[in-house]
């Protein structure tokens, strides 16, 4: 199995991604960290345990920062509610899992204990990545490959032009697009061209315990309006990681707009033949709700 640790802030789509993760075949989670974000890093923190707890699944939770490296936060809990997971009734959960080690340093921690190359799987502002290469920049040889939700080479979701994980956090995001790791970027138009239709939702309903969980949120992502379907950008990553022949990709290099006073936090991307870096440019739309189904039957 190949070892993964998660950086995240659920967050509906990354309930999503989770799920995938966690029940994959392929994949040994070894580490989840959490971050401010779609909400607050103590409750992306919780949220994460609840998953856990839901999917019964142990793994070890790291907290991380609960602000941006220079500038505020700025949430996205009116994509995902106010708890960053709305629409389903958590049960008690297991606290255990939680460790009081700061996410740089356990992120450092679980490469350095790992007999593997780790990917690293990027789902939300990249402020605990961002510290953990300004602390452990030796880890970099022990990267397999650097997977991240995040940018946009059109307009954004989060100000005109740029997307929320970046814009959130664009320092963070331009020190890690400049780290030389081998990066994958999956961006904005890859999980708005792959939108979850609405039948594929009506059957995501009937796909086990984890389906009808997934639904009752997806009921509440965006306030519940389902009619031009679902973009689950987190999950988007799974594809590349699992089915990477759903996918199409392009060398680039990514730069990100820090000064901007209307597009801070935009992605420039430039298309050169060479790069540690690559884009996601094209998924198998069908295809893919085909593979979203199958993948959530499989998670219990
Ligand atoms: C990203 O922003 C968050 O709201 C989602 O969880 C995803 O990581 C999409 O722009
Ligand atoms: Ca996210």
């Amino acid at each position: 199995k190949r070892p993964i640790i998660i950086d995240t802030d659920p967050g509906i789509d990354d309930a999503v991604a989770l799920a995938f993760a966690l029940f994959s075949e392929e994949l040994e989670v070894k580490l989840i960290t959490t971050v401010a974000g779609n909400v607050s890093c103590p409750q992306v923190t919780e949220n994460t345990l609840k998953l856990l707890t839901f999917f019964d699944k142990e793994v070890l939770v790291a907290k991380g920062a609960n602000q941006p490296l220079v500038q505020p936060q700025i949430d996205a809990s009116e994509i995902h509610g106010d708890s960053g997971l709305a629409g389903f009734e958590w049960k008690e959960y297991n606290r255990q899992l939680l460790t009081e080690v700061p996410a740089a340093i356990a992120i450092h921690q679980a490469i350095q204990q790992s007999s593997e190359p780790v990917t690293l799987l990027a789902l939300a502002p990249l402020t605990n990545i961002a510290l953990w290469l300004r602390l452990f920049e030796e880890d970099k040889e022990k990267i397999a490959e650097l997977v991240i939700m995040g940018g946009a080479t059109g307009r954004g979701n989060s100000g005109n032009f740029s997307e929320f994980n970046f814009h959130a956090d664009p320092e963070a995001a331009e020190i890690v697009l400049n780290s030389q790791l081998p990066i994958t970027l999956l961006p904005l138009e890859i999980g708005n061209k792959a939108r979850l239709t609405s039948e594929t939702i009506k059957q995501v309903k009937k796909a086990g315990k984890t389906g009808k969980m997934l639904s009752q949120l997806f009921e509440h992502y965006r306030g519940g309006d389902i009619v031009t379907g679902l973009s689950m950008y987190d999950s988007t990553t799974l594809v590349y990681l699992l089915a990477p022949h759903l996918v199409e990709t392009t060398p680039c290099q990514m730069a990100i707009e820090l000064a901007g006073q209307v597009t801070r936090g935009a992605s420039s991307v430039t298309f050169i033949e060479e790069s540690s870096c690559q884009l996601v440019t094209d998924i198998q739309v069908e295809e893919f709700q085909q593979w979203f189904l199958q993948q959530v039957s499989q998670c219990g």
